[in-house]
């Protein structure tokens, strides 16, 4: 089953001259349960497909629907609703709020939506991800490698129904980038999430049950 469909997808940055075709017709389906793997070099047009995915950015021509939602007809809080309900961000840069609690950041989306996990689930994830002994330390006080796994729970914890991760060890060592990712994989795999993850890493995208490749803004097979 699939869990996203993307068709005949257009966004052009800029205008004349300047005019960048970022995508160029992307059409594309991601299976519902699966890691899919986006590489290709950089400006290729990566980040702005996953945003569209993600219904962070708005398409000029084609559609994106996730997990039944159309998101061509909705608004910009019907977005962020969506955003919310339905999609997992993992970031390179982690994005955490430095002034709250590794528990907190983890728990920031849900309680926006005003909302609270499964207890069990949460004590899961936190041992799955190895944080069960940091919950109340902040950020700044983990690694990397740790801030990155805070990122990973954060996007997990929602159960949503995709998660996207722009290049989420391109600033972490070698060693901790294969230990985040290794516990990533470890527990989509557990929790059947669907994942897509854009990499510049071959070898990381080699754990992937399905490599997409884009060439200036399109799918090169
Ligand atoms: N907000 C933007 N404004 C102008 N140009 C952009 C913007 N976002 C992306 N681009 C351009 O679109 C192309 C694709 O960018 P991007 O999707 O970020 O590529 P990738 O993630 O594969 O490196 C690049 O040429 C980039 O400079
Ligand atoms: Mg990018």
């Amino acid at each position: 089953m699939d869990i996203v469909t993307v068709q005949n997808l257009h966004k052009t940055f800029g205008k004349g001259e300047n005019a960048v075709h970022a995508l160029a017709g992307i059409d594309l389906s991601i299976e519902k349960g699966k890691f899919t793997a986006i590489i290709g070099a950089s400006g290729s047009g990566k980040t702005t497909l996953l945003n569209m995915m993600g219904g962070l950015d708005t398409p000029d021509e084609g559609e994106v629907v996730v997990d039944g939602v159309k998101l061509s007809g909705l608004k910009e809080k019907e977005l962020a609703v969506f955003r919310r309900s339905k999609v997992g961000f993992v970031y390179q840069s982690f994005n955490l709020v430095p002034t709250l609690t590794v528990k907190e950041n983890i728990l920031f989306p849900l309680s926006l939506a005003g909302s609270t996990p499964d207890p069990t689930f949460f004590a899961e994830i936190m041992e799955l991800l190895h944080l069960q002994d940091r919950l109340n330390a902040f950020p700044h006080e983990l690694s990397g490698g740790g801030q990155q796994r805070v990122a990973i729970a954060r996007a997990l914890i929602a159960k949503p129904a995709i998660v996207l991760a722009d290049e989420p060890t391109g600033n972490l060592d070698s060693k901790s980038g294969q230990n985040v990712l290794g516990l990533l994989k470890l527990s989509v795999e557990t929790y059947h999430q669907t994942l897509v993850m854009i990499t510049h890493n071959l070898e990381i995208a080699q754990m992937a049950d399905r490599v997409i490749r884009i060439e200036d803004g399109r799918i090169r097979a």
